[in-house]
């Protein structure tokens, strides 16, 4: 598993993960379910499960016996799995994932493709485990622009260093067309891009500013390979840049997302 690039940055509990963005993925994962079209009677996965924000909302639609998920990360299976009783979670990963062909009425891959190795070929492999007739979709945060927490995280940091890793820069699939182009090429039909929109509420900065702590992602391994000094200039150039709140703040989101149908 440690092959896999991405997930490195995952290996975290579901608390920790939600205090960063499982606070975003769990209302993300109501308006995703609807764009992909998540109806009563399907089968479905969920691929790069996370903690289950995902999950749980196909569980609400599905019921349980009929959602699986699977997520290299053996914390994120584990919490994924005790988070949503009877659903089929394994350890495993877009570029060979772990069920037969056309098990599936929908593989759901949210804020997932941008991490894998080989995009194209975990492309191919949502399109395996889906029925003729049936529904691959997958939606990536908006990095250069809307996906605030992020944006406001980067422009800091590259206040301070200019070689930060931006996810803007270093990341695929966040601009308009990267996402319905990978799916037009792996062969699917109907291919259509549309955005998501969801936001957070934060009590104050600290519960911002603790997000970044728990170390997930490429921001928060950034964070925390700092030395003290320059995560405190960072902490006072985010501060700065969101206005210097003296309370709470809401902060909003937005995902690209491409769905498709299996010929
Ligand atoms: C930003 S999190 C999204 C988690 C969850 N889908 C959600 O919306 O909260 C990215 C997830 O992708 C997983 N991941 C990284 N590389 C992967 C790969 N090659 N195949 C499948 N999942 C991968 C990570 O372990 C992590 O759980």
């Amino acid at each position: 598993m440690e092959s896999v690039e991405g997930a490195r940055s995952f290996h975290a509990s579901g608390e920790a993960y939600d205090l960063f963005m499982g606070r975003y993925s769990r209302p993300l994962a109501g308006v995703f379910a609807d764009a992909a079209g998540i109806l009563p009677g399907q089968r479905a996965l969920d691929l790069g499960c996370g903690p289950g924000a995902l999950t749980s909302e196909l569980v609400a639609r599905l019921g349980a016996e009929a959602v699986c998920a699977v997520d290299p990360s053996p914390e994120f299976v584990q919490d994924c799995a005790a988070r949503n009783p009877g659903v089929d979670v394994r350890l495993g990963q877009a570029e060979s994932i772990p069920f037969g062909d056309g098990e599936f009425d929908a593989a759901l891959a949210q804020l997932v493709l941008h991490f894998v190795s080989d995009p194209p070929f975990a492309a191919s492999e949502m399109r395996r485990v889906v029925r003729p007739g049936g529904t691959v979709a997958a939606c990536v945060w908006d990095f250069a622009e809307e996906m605030r927490m992020l944006r406001l995280f980067w422009d800091a940091a590259l206040t301070i260093d200019p070689s930060a890793p931006d996810e803007a820069r270093t990341l695929r699939f966040s601009r308009e067309g990267e996402l319905s182009g990978l799916l037009s090429e792996s062969g699917l039909s109907e291919v259509v891009e549309t955005t998501l929109s969801v936001e957070s509420s934060y009590s104050g900065f600290d519960e911002l500013w603790a997000g970044f702590l728990q170390g997930i992602g490429p921001a928060g391994w950034f964070c925390l390979s700092l030395a003290d000094d320059r995560r405190e200039l960072l902490r006072t150039e985010l501060f700065r840049r969101l206005g210097s709140p003296s309370g709470g703040f809401t902060l909003p989101a937005k995902a690209r997302c491409a769905t498709g149908r299996v010929p």
